[in-house]
């Protein structure tokens, strides 16, 4: 199968210090959604049955034909297949993290990452939806991301478990992010206050709110950050970017432990051995990123 070729961060963001624009606050319609309930979904029969639906809850019937058309590329790509993930996909309002940039907020929906501004990136939507998938989220899990970034990762996670935790290093950019989605939780989307946020070097995961079913990292390191490998239960699933600088590969990790306290893990690419760049797992010392975590 020819696919095309999608990264999460160009070389020239990863590379760039955090010194690009913090861009514009959120600017948000003051319009109002219906908050969803873990009962309803959306209907994935008809393009018109989507928009449909999706503008009786009070969205734009643009954007809903943009992620409907977009979940018909993830789907044809494998990129997204069971009904939990299709479903987190097709409630997320992708445009309202994009429109932190005015030059992507129409482009929210586009096949590639986005510049978000402090030289970072919100990864594509192809990559997010396969990254989750995979992880077979469970309404009873509890799931850490790292580098909440833009925040829509943790939105979909937020349309699977009512346990999400994200955390960014770059302090403004949590800031900024924390504030989208209290602006959306007054807009009426409710389940984003499924989502814990902390700013921190998230090589440390969160040790208060240890240990997660699942985790999911979406910045590039060279090794498995053993902390969060501690921090994951037994029986649970990480997804995250491993690799040299810009040459990741994103590798889905499961861990089992013994009654002795051994841990073994087995690992798979969930591209094949695809190269799949990444914005770099970044380091705290004091309150400066200094560097990366690589060895
Ligand atoms: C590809 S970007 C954003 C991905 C995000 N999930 C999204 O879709 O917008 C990766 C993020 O990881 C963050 N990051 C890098 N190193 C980190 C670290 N040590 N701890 C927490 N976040 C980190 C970056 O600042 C960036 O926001």
């Amino acid at each position: 199968m020819k696919r095309r070729r999608f990264v999460s961060g160009s070389a020239a963001l990863a590379a760039a210090t955090v010194v690009s624009p913090a861009f514009v606050g959120p600017a948000f319609a003051a319009a109002s959604v219906k908050p969803i309930t873990w009962d309803l979904s959306p209907p994935t029969d008809t393009r018109e049955n989507f928009i449909a639906w999706g503008k009786n809850r009070g969205e734009d019937a643009v954007f809903l034909g943009e992620r409907w058309d977009r979940f018909q590329a993830l789907l044809k790509n494998k990129d997204i297949w069971s009904a939990p993930t299709i479903r987190s996909f097709l409630l997320t309002p992708r445009e309202e993290f994009a429109a932190v940039n005015p030059a992507i907020h129409k482009r929210a929906y586009e096949h590639n990452f986005l510049d978000i501004g402090y030289g970072v990136t919100m990864s594509g939507p192809h990559l997010q939806g396969r990254m989750t998938n995979v992880l077979d989220i469970k309404r009873t899990d509890k799931v850490l991301e790292i580098g909440t970034g833009s925040g829509v990762q943790s939105a979909y996670i937020a349309n699977l478990t009512d346990n999400a935790y994200t955390i960014e290093i770059i302090k403004p950019l949590a800031d900024r992010t924390r504030g989208i989605y209290d602006k959306l939780i007054e807009k009426g989307y409710t389940e984003f206050q499924h989502i814990k946020t902390k700013q921190a070097d998230g090589y440390y995961g969160w040790e208060e709110a240890a240990p997660f079913d699942k985790i999911i990292v979406t910045c590039g390191i060279d090794h498995v950050p053993p902390p969060l490998l501690q921090q994951l239960k037994s029986g649970g699933l990480m997804v995250i970017p491993v690799g040299p600088p810009g040459a990741q590969r994103v590798i889905k990790i499961a861990k089992t432990q013994g009654a002795d306290g051994s841990i073994t893990t087995s690992r798979e690419d969930i591209y094949g051995g695809k190269i799949v760049p990444f914005v770099p797992f970044t380091k705290l010392e004091g309150d400066k990123i200094v560097g990366s975590h690589n060895r």
